[in-house]
């Protein structure tokens, strides 16, 4: 038998109708956004845009285009109220608020420092809905999301999506770019030997994350009396995806570097999304004092820590946050 595609395993899975609409429409964007990632050297778009995003980052062209191409293949779901956008400051409304409408939180490329580089980047996004007509409040709690996931433009392009209660990994026809479902039911193993940090941030880590470091780098000789092993790809959504395929702890925590703003990565369209996905697979995602999920937000575009994957290993670094050291 051939593998179901996504929109057989949308509608076989009891997503909502509606649902399923806005999910193709954000699968064909992450169809184009591969597509322009692909030919990014052909067209002279890997560099700088010029511009500066509301997080203070140098925008790539491609991050504008990847953004535009979300906002066009979306716009006309009917039940899409509002979208907030990694590049745009502003909330963008597409219509007046009513009950049960998604709102849809996106990057529209993450790792976008890769890209002159040629490494794996991806799309993330998260839905959650309007709790009352005419309410334009977005800052829910990432447990009131109803699906989420990304897109990985890799060696081959995959869409992975979850509504909660298991991980289904879909890959791109090379030739069609019709997403089938090849990785049903992706899980984190709860053990793992591997973890994955920028390190060259250790001088401003508190002291949790330095002895959980320490720990790893000391091995068999070391108190975890095994050796670990480190990946840092410098654009998450590869990194949850090869924490998806075999495990691995992934950590941007608070330093004292970024104390103001309590880490790099967003909790709207970054944390949280990665979070449902990671814990809807086995795994869990803390921000060291607890679950990133339960995180209250105040502003679209806030930041947390984040420190997600294998269930076991995210339980010591809770541990060590508990003890403050
Ligand atoms: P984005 O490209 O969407 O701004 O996100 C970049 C993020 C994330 O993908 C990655 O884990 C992290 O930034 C890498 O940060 P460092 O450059 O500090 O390693
Ligand atoms: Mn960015
Ligand atoms: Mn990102
Ligand atoms: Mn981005």
């Amino acid at each position: 038998m051939t593998a179901p595609t996504l929109r057989r395993y949308l509608t076989h899975n009891s997503f909502d109708p509606d649902l399923v609409f806005l999910l193709e429409d954000i699968a064909s964007a992450s169809r184009l956004i591969a597509g322009l990632v692909r030919r990014g050297a052909f067209e002279g778009n890997l560099g700088a845009a010029g511009e500066i995003n509301v997080q203070g980052e140098a925008q790539k062209t491609l991050d504008i285009m990847a953004n535009d191409v979300f906002e066009r293949e979306c716009a006309n779901s009917p039940r899409l109220a509002a979208l907030v956008s990694e590049e745009v400051e502003e909330v963008t409304w597409l219509k007046e608020p009513q009950k049960g409408d998604y709102l849809l939180y996106f990057d529209p490329l993450d790792g976008s420092s890769n890209l002159d580089v040629n490494l794996s980047v991806g799309s993330i996004f998260s839905v959650m809905q309007v709790q009352a007509d005419g309410d334009r409040n977005v800052l829910h709690n990432g447990r009131n999301q109803i699906c989420a996931g990304y897109a990985i433009y890799g060696p081959s392009t995959m869409f992975v999506v979850t509504k909660g209660d298991e991980v289904a990994g879909f890959s791109s026809d090379p030739d069609t770019g019709e997403f089938s479902l090849t990785h049903p039911q992706m899980t984190v193993p709860a053990e793992t030997s591997e973890y994955a940090i920028n390190t060259s941030r250790a001088r401003y880590w508190y002291a949790p994350v330095s002895r959980y470091v320490d720990e790893a780098v000391a091995g068999k000789e070391g108190p975890r009396g095994r050796s670990f092993n480190m990946r840092w790809t410098a654009s998450m959504v590869a990194d949850v995806h090869r924490i998806l395929t075999r495990g691995g702890v992934f950590l941007y925590p608070a330093d004292s570097n970024n104390q103001k703003t309590g880490g790099k990565l967003r909790l709207m369209y970054e944390a949280n999304p990665m979070a449902m996905v990671i814990e809807a697979a086995g795994g869990a995602a803390s921000t060291g004092k607890g679950a990133i999920m339960d995180v209250a937000p105040t502003a679209p575009h806030q930041r947390v820590p984040v420190i997600l994957g294998s269930r076991d290993e995210v339980a010591v670094l809770d541990a060590y946050h508990a003890d403050g050291a």
